[in-house]
């Protein structure tokens, strides 16, 4: 299979962890028999370096060219980069927002798993850790607070903001079918996410969602209101299975389940649209005071290349030739410094692509 992927190294580590991802894939496709056609463009800081601006036109439209987008991450120090004295339309997270808007990724899927070879980096008392737990977390990408109107106004000298978090039933029902869509291939579980005890927008999300859930009889759907959630995220993370929530919450939420797995290094997202297109990035930021060290974990990036591999081209054997491969690396004792425990191999970023790499196998 010819596989057109359009990768964005962005800044911080995101160069050095995509290169371990290609490297990988390059292992599969010389296994499997498949050509790989990266095409790189920029995108956050490294475009605001180039062109002023954090994604251009061209960028966009070769990402759009693509079968699938591999992506490392973006930003820097909020407190030193100049990019951060821009205004905020034109700093490096905007160039994220833009493509999710563009490339009409909606919904993004963020796997929240505690490795069986790794339970000793979760922060969870014993007790609750030893139950393990795997959970994905679906959240709403295109709509909510980060895209509703905004303004910034003085009223009578005094400075007002003003955000607004606005929801159509189509925006919720079709992330609501993803999300039921994913749980009928997984445990038959929905926690459904809201605040619809203050919110109008969220009182709209649980009667949609219930509605789509009339069409999935199999899956067990609960409704969940947000503080609660994130409370039962560190008591009890065994109880999920798919987490469905908005934009703003799962940012939030999603960020605390991976902080509870306690290795943020290995968490792999997929943002998708309604066809088999996806933008596949770590969940992890772009950690510039580690750039360039050697030390950055490209797990996460490689697993998200996996996740690429199943959803956007339906190659489930390669996809999981990659995830054993990754098993296999921690199963022998390899660690980067992030995860790393006593008795185990300490190794950098290109020596853990190499490790991986040779471990692909038919
Ligand atoms: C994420 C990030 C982004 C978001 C930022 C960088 C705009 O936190 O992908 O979770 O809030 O969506
Ligand atoms: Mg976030």
């Amino acid at each position: 299979m010819d596989l057109r992927i359009t990768c964005i190294p962005g800044d911080g580590i995101g160069p050095e962890i995509v290169a371990e991802a290609k490297k990988v894939l390059d292992a599969v496709a010389g296994r499997f028999g498949h050509a790989m056609h990266y095409t790189d463009i920029l995108m956050g800081g490294a475009s605001i370096d180039v062109h002023g601006v954090p994604l251009t036109k061209e960028a966009v439209d070769t990402a759009k060219s693509a079968d699938a987008v591999l992506m490392g991450s973006i930003g820097g120090d909020t407190t030193t980069s100049p990019w951060y004295r821009l205004e905020p339309n034109l700093r490096p997270e905007a160039g994220l927002l833009a493509i999710r808007k563009e490339l009409n990724l909606f919904a993004n899927l963020r796997p929240a798993v505690l490795y069986d070879e790794l339970t000793g980096a979760c922060p969870l008392k014993e007790e609750i850790s030893a139950k393990g737990f795997d959970m994905m977390i679906m959240r709403e990408l295109t709509g909510g607070l980060y895209f509703g109107e905004k303004k910034t106004i003085e009223e009578d000298g005094v400075r007002k903001a003003v955000d607004t978090l606005v929801y159509d039933e189509n925006e919720i029902r079709r992330i609501a079918v993803k999300g039921f869509d994913i749980a009928m291939k997984r445990r038959k579980k929905v926690t459904s996410v809201d605040k619809a005890n203050v919110l109008a927008s969220s009182r709209l999300w649980r009667s949609v969602v219930e509605e789509v859930a009339e069409q999935y009889p199999e899956v067990k759907l609960e409704h969940m209101l947000v503080d609660n959630c994130a409370m039962q995220l560190v008591k009890d993370p065994a109880q999920f299975d798919v987490i469905l929530t908005e934009n703003m919450f799962g940012d939030i939420l999603s960020d605390e389940a991976s902080m509870v797995t306690g290795s943020i290094g290995m968490l792999a997202s997929a943002s998708l649209n309604d066809t088999k297109f996806g933008l596949y990035e770590p969940s992890h930021g772009s950690a510039p005071d580690i750039a360039g060290k050697d030390i950055a974990n490209p797990i996460a990036t490689v697993l998200s290349a996996a996740m690429m591999l199943r959803y956007s081209f339906d190659l489930d054997r390669e996809a999981d030739a990659v995830e054993n491969a990754v098993k296999e690396v921690l199963r022998e004792g390899y660690r980067t410094v992030d995860i790393m425990s006593e008795g185990c191999t300490q190794v950098g970023c290109r020596q853990m692509g190499d490790l991986l790499a040779e471990r692909i196998t038919l």
